[in-house]
């Protein structure tokens, strides 16, 4: 029976896969914060409360979970992840952003690939955003999702160069309706369940880049064409902004 491990499956995204995962017979561990959220699974998962942005006891806590599950793991979902919309731009919602979405996931990245590498095979899976393609008007949150991708892209190289058996797929989602979806002018939404099935196919085909809904490749090749004054106007100028801006 295969394994995974999926962090951050307490709500939207990755408590989708993780339904899929049961359901397609994994053997499945769980972590997040808001463990009491999981007890829905019942038996049929096995948790591991976790806060990344502490990374060291994180670190420890995936090993625990990897022991608890019998070793050997063969795949491993990062899904935690913040983003903030808060007009006043305080320094300690950019701090949480980089402690989760970058220290937190490097250091879980970091682990599952020492893993695999022991292992000699296994996969590793990072949500990161469309986001991460070009930097917003949530500065920190665009930013965090571009390391995420730069993160899983050099994973992938390092495989590669090592000769080791290890698929890395970077899942660049475009709005999914999850409590992280916030603000007005979303389109495209999918739902948690559709993106946890389009995901989960994406995984077995062992595919390294992966827009959630397909249709999102179209806006990540856009943005990166648009020249930097169209850009701007279009995403960073909206009369939303320009309101918040003045207030
Ligand atoms: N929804 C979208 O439109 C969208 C689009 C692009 C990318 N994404 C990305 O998709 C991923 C999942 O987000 P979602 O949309 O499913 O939102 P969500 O429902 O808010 O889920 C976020 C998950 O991350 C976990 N998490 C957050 N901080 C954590 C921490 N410090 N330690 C451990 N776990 C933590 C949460 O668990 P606890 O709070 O219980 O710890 C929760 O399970 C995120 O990385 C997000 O950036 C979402």
């Amino acid at each position: 029976m295969k394994r995974v491990i999926i962090v951050g499956a307490t709500s939207g995204i990755g408590r989708a896969l993780a339904s899929l995962y049961v359901a397609e017979g994994w053997t499945v561990g769980l972590c997040g914060r808001r463990t009491a959220l999981l007890d829905t699974f019942g038996s049929a998962v096995r948790v591991e409360p976790m806060d990344v942005a502490d990374t060291m006891e994180a670190r420890q806590r995936f090993g625990d979970l990897v022991s608890d599950l019998g070793g050997v793991i063969d795949l491993v979902i990062i899904s935690a992840g913040t983003g903030f919309v808060d007009n006043a731009f305080p320094w300690e919602k950019e701090q949480e952003t980089i402690m989760t979405n970058v220290a937190g996931f490097a250091a879980i990245a970091h682990a599952a690939f020492d893993l695999f590498r022991r292992q000699g095979f296994g996969h590793l899976a990072g949500i990161s955003s469309v986001a991460a393609v070009r930097g917003g008007p949530v500065p920190v949150y665009n930013a965090s999702k571009a390391f995420v991708s730069s993160y899983l892209q050099g994973l992938r190289c390092r495989a590669a160069s090592e000769g080791t058996p290890i698929t890395v797929t970077d899942i660049l989602p475009g709005f999914v309706d999850t409590a992280m979806a916030k603000g007005d002018g979303l389109f495209w939404v999918a739902s948690p369940e559709k993106a946890a099935r389009q995901i989960y196919r994406a995984l077995e085909k062992r595919k390294k880049v992966v827009y959630v809904t397909r249709r999102w490749r179209l806006v990540a090749i856009l943005l990166r064409l648009l020249p930097e004054r169209v850009y701007r106007i279009l995403l960073c100028s909206s009369q939303e902004h320009r309101e918040r801006y003045q207030e």
